[in-house]
């Protein structure tokens, strides 16, 4: 069954929900839905748009129509929710047919965001609302509509008595019923519909974005008895999705499944879940069953197993890796294991927070789309997958939020009522569309997002003291700096102005060059000059004459080199302090989500390539790869969210899967493999591998918009040799490594290049 590109029907569905609000408590029970129709005609061609408040899944005559999971994925429900079209001509038949659908709390009405009472606000929608129409071509050329109405009916006692994201699900196969949405089910105790207003002109046709798809099946991989005699699977791999289990035994037996990330002293580590349970529970009919909960999903790499009748059968469970089925389209090796390991880590971050929306993390009580880290992370994500539709759906959101609130949201969907600016996180909405255009030249989406990006940056505009700071307000600082307290994630080193002016110069400057793309020529010039003005601001108020920052830190430091807030005479001696507290902290990592995805940066585009690799390979925590000396599988929230006695960080904020300080593997993209763009969308490349750090070997492989570029370098002795593939119609600016002058204009096709390198 295909989903089909269509035009957009004329709708005459409704959205319905059960008439009686008091069957359908907040969490519990899942709706069912279904509406028999029969023909005497021949049928040609049958398409189904269904969509839902709530999480949704079709049946036509019995069978699971599609296989997208979590339908419809997650966007700013009231400004925007989409439907898909699927082809099921082979499905509808003449005579008698029915329509069906089973319809969860989905993001539309789950409890969302922290909160202790674990209230409901049922967010975006109080009814679990379906909307369907089904078109039916006849031979004739006549066609029929059958829509969800009135004449539809529901049933809530069905087999999901509870459901919810955070939470979990309840399933009691005792309650499944036969035959609910084929042709002669005896739907007459089932209960009435009602319909439910809402605005159609939101309702928008899914397009090219990818359905959220499982995409992965992991066996066990361990069966661990724990000190309190408790059984936990492993399954080796931090992902996101949730467990299948054959299972055989007596009727009305429940098996709970708990999911959490870590292991701490033995035990199932479920404190950085905070509220949220992943705990499945399902309850055996008689005999042999197979099941997979479809309304929820967990992170996890652990699933503590009670109440399992008989012995357990490792064979009989698997983990289900579910994300938005986006395309892979970049990849990275190495001679170096952990670093191969720390970019695996990445890949598999990425995975499990890009479910339909990018967000924090998958397990707690979180789960959001929290705009600065996909703002530290983005070019990292465009490298490795296709993510042009799925950023570009969350962008849609982003600016239909910020017309209605003149706020750049925290999170995307904003389930936290924003009210606030603050730097990096509402950067975003200049910088991810800039992101977007330099990995895919794709004019359009710096169109689609330049007055979200002109909002921000003029509102911001507003808030500068007449110094040319932006130096009041709320801000979140270099979120989660090593260096901050446990309990407070927002107190790190940096000046939170002094980040929040470099921010707004760099994003100014950036907005400058959109205008510039799109032809605002008078535009770019204001904004220009905006940026030159906060930037004499950050000069006058933290740049003392000898190059030295009056607050130091590698953020700090990152900050003004990277944005280059500094003047030319003043960069190495800023350098140079920089690096100073590097080597200080013995290479071990000191910056936060503000100062990683630059720092790297800073040090090898000044001179200090050594010291940006020792950075990267440094081990000893807190640093990139000391997660992975602890068997991390993904990228961690905090650098220490495990500390190195097995316990797990004392802070609130111990996600084991964030991707946002996996924003140093951009670096690793360009500056170790060295591939990056020289023009927007790889129009022209720059392949300029900077080796060190011991590797003996690197490489890289991207499936640009022109094609598969590759890069790979291998060190012998002090002879360095370089191969690289040039997409057709590209050309490649080729630098060997410094010392070794060598630049060359190389067309499309495979070329090697050797050098010695320098002693
Ligand atoms: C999230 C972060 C987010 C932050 C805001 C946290 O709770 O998990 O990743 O950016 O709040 O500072």
């Amino acid at each position: 069954m295909l989903t089909v590109p269509v035009t957009e029907p004329t709708w005459t569905a409704q959205f319905i929900a059960p008439a009686d609000k008091t069957a359908v408590l907040d969490g519990k029970a899942a709706v069912l839905f279904r509406r028999d129709f029969s023909t005497d005609a021949e049928i040609t061609a049958a398409v189904l748009h269904i969509t839902a408040l709530g999480f949704v899944e079709p049946y036509v005559n019995g069978t699971r129509v599609g296989e997208e999971v979590l339908a419809p994925g997650w966007t700013s429900y009231r400004h925007r929710l989409h439907y898909r079209s699927h082809d099921v001509t082979e499905l509808v038949r003449q005579g008698d047919n029915t329509v069906g659908a089973y319809v969860g709390d989905g993001w539309a009405r789950t409890r969302l965001a922290w909160n202790t009472e674990r209230r409901n606000d049922n967010l975006f929608a109080e009814d679990a609302g379906l909307f369907a129409q089904l078109e039916v071509t006849y031979a004739s050329g006549k066609t029929e509509t059958v829509a969800t109405d009135t004449t539809w009916v529901c049933s809530t006692d069905g087999p999901v008595t509870a459901n919810s994201i955070y939470d979990g699900e309840d399933y009691d196969a005792r309650k499944e019923i036969a035959g609910w949405s084929a042709p002669g089910f005896d739907a007459s105790s089932w209960a009435d519909v009602k319909p439910v207003a809402w605005d159609l002109a939101g309702v928008l046709p899914a397009g090219d974005l990818e359905p959220v798809r499982r995409t992965q099946e992991l066996p066990v991989a361990e069966v661990i008895t724990t000190p309190s005699g408790k059984t936990v699977l492993d399954f080796g791999q931090n992902l996101v999705g949730w467990v299948r289990l054959t299972v055989t035994g007596d009727a009305g037996t429940t098996v709970t499944l708990i999911h959490a990330e870590v292991m701490e002293h033995g035990e199932l580590g479920t404190r950085p879940l905070r509220t949220a349970e992943q705990t499945d529970r399902y309850t055996l009919k008689d005999g042999t069953q197979t099941w997979e909960p479809r309304f929820t999903f967990h992170g996890f790499r652990y699933v503590q197993v009670e109440g399992w009748p008989g012995d357990l059968d490792p064979s009989a469970l698997s983990a289900v890796v579910v994300h938005s089925d986006m395309r892979r389209i970049g990849t990275f090796d190495s001679s170096h294991e952990l670093l191969n390991k720390l970019h695996e880590n990445t890949v598999w971050g990425m995975r499990g927070n890009f479910v339909s929306v990018p967000t924090d993390c998958p397990q707690r009580d979180e789960r959001l789309g929290w705009t600065g880290d996909i703002n530290a992370f983005g070019p990292t994500a465009a490298f490795l997958y296709d993510v042009r539709h799925v950023l570009g759906n969350w962008l849609a959101d982003l600016c239909a939020e910020h017309e209605e609130k003149d706020v750049v949201p925290f999170v995307v969907p904003d389930v936290v009522n924003s009210t606030d600016d603050t730097a990096l996180w509402g950067d975003v909405s200049v910088l991810l569309p800039w992101s977007l255009y330099q990995a895919y030249g794709e004019e359009q989406v710096l169109r689609d997002n330049y007055a979200s990006a002109k909002r921000y940056v003029d509102r911001v505009e507003g808030k500068l003291s007449d110094n040319g700071l932006w130096d009041t307000g709320f801000q979140y600082g270099d979120w989660l700096d090593p260096d901050a307290p446990p309990e407070n994630a927002a107190d790190g080193k940096t000046d939170k102005y002094l980040m929040a002016t470099a921010y707004f110069a760099h994003t100014a400057r950036t907005l400058a060059a959109i205008a510039e793309v799109l032809g605002e020529t008078d535009d770019a010039a204001t904004y220009t000059a905006l940026a030159d003005r906060v930037r004499a601001a950050f000069q006058a108020a933290y740049v003392q004459p000898s190059g030295r920052l009056v607050n130091e830190s590698a953020t700090a430091y990152a900050l003004a080199l990277r944005f280059e807030l500094l003047p030319d005479d003043q960069r190495a001696a800023a350098a140079a302090a920089l690096v100073e507290l590097v080597r200080a902290a013995d290479h071990t990592i000191s910056t936060g989500f503000a100062g990683t995805p630059l720092v790297a940066d800073a040090l090898s585009s000044t001179g200090y390539l050594d010291d940006a690799y020792k950075l990267l390979l440094q081990t000893t925590c807190p640093s990139f790869l000391y997660p992975v000396t602890m068997g991390a599988t993904t990228i961690w929230e905090r650098y220490d969210a495990m500390l190195p006695d097995g316990t797990i960080n004392p802070g609130s904020m111990t996600s084991f899967n964030h991707y946002a300080l996996g924003a140093v593997v951009d670096w690793v993209h360009r500056v170790v493999g060295g591939l990056a763009p020289a023009q927007p969308g790889y129009a022209r490349l720059r392949i300029a591998p900077q080796p060190g750090g011991g590797l003996t070997h690197a490489s890289t492989s991207l499936e640009t918009p022109h094609g598969i570029a590759t890069t790979s370098w291998h060190i012998d002795g002090s002879r360095f040799s370089l191969d690289v593939t040039v997409p057709d119609g590209v050309e490649a600016d080729v630098t060997l490594p410094a010392g070794s002058a060598h630049p060359a204009a190389a067309g499309p096709g495979a070329h090697h290049f050797e050098c010695d390198l320098p002693a």
